[in-house]
């Protein structure tokens, strides 16, 4: 099985040591591949909306962004990873997910997407781990993902996994370690299942896109639907 990993920090602090507990399991078994950010996607996305518009290639940042796309294609299991800052992901992960706008569901999701599987791995001090876990949520689902795991974590007292209290260390072990074997016993050659939920925010979506690819059959998502026959009645999680 294949793993893309995007960490969003490059720091090898708790986040890190959290991310290669769930990863030791997989790893006699797994081809892992890692990203790093802000490194391997430093630059911000700057609103010109070319993704979006005239395609994903044609965004400044194409190169390492697509690099980074065609890993987490191929992947049976997407991890993504931030410590809190301020309540939300690392800036330098917000700066990812924004290059990925134009794979949300109302413009050209990939299909490949509907059946993958995430992990969100993040923790805080004190709060915002929870939401900072939503940041990304709410990217992977719209991205057409509905089997997405979340580890949160609180430390409560200090920064430093060594100088975490032993109790703390116990309990944050557990539960990544309870999580990694609960992932590692999914049978990957198995599409997840597409939520309900992921089928209804699709279906309006269609709706939407047929009606813009009537008004203007040039308009690049609603001919990316049109190809993908979804205007019709393929479906994603119907194409596997
Ligand atoms: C800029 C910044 C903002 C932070 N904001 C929060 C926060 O809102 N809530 C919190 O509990 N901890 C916050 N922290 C603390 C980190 O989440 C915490 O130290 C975490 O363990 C760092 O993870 P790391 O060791 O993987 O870098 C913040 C740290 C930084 C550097």
């Amino acid at each position: 099985m294949k793993i893309a990993v995007i960490n969003g920090t490059e720091k090898h602090g708790i986040t890190y040591q959290l991310k290669e507990m769930f990863l030791n399991p997989f790893r006699e078994t797994a081809e892992i591949t890692e990203y790093y950010l802000p490194k391997d996607c430093p630059s911000f996305c700057m609103g010109c909306l070319n993704c979006t518009l005239r395609g994903e290639h044609t965004c400044k940042d194409a190169a390492r962004v697509q690099k980074i796309a065609a890993s987490l294609l191929d992947a049976d299991l997407i991890v993504m990873t931030s410590p809190a800052y301020v309540f939300h992901v690392t800036g330098a992960m917000k700066t990812l997910l924004d290059h990925f706008a134009y794979l949300w569901i109302p413009h050209r999701p990939a299909p490949e997407m509907f059946a993958k599987r995430a992990v969100i791995i993040t923790q805080c001090l004190g709060a915002g781990g929870e939401s900072a876990a939503k940041d990304i949520k709410h990217s992977l689902a719209w991205w057409g993902i509905s089997d997405i795991k979340l580890f949160t974590g609180k430390l409560m007292s200090d920064v430093v996994w060594d100088r975490l209290t032993e109790k703390k260390r116990f309990e944050l072990t557990k539960k990544i370690t309870a999580l990694s074997e609960k992932c590692i016993r999914i049978d990957y050659t198995k599409p997840a299942r597409t939520s309900p939920i992921t089928k209804l925010k699709f279906l309006i979506c269609r709706m939407m896109q047929k009606s813009l690819h009537e008004k203007d059959p040039e308009y690049l998502d609603g001919k990316y639907w049109a190809n993908q026959g979804w205007l019709g009645t393929a479906r994603p999680w119907k194409s596997r």
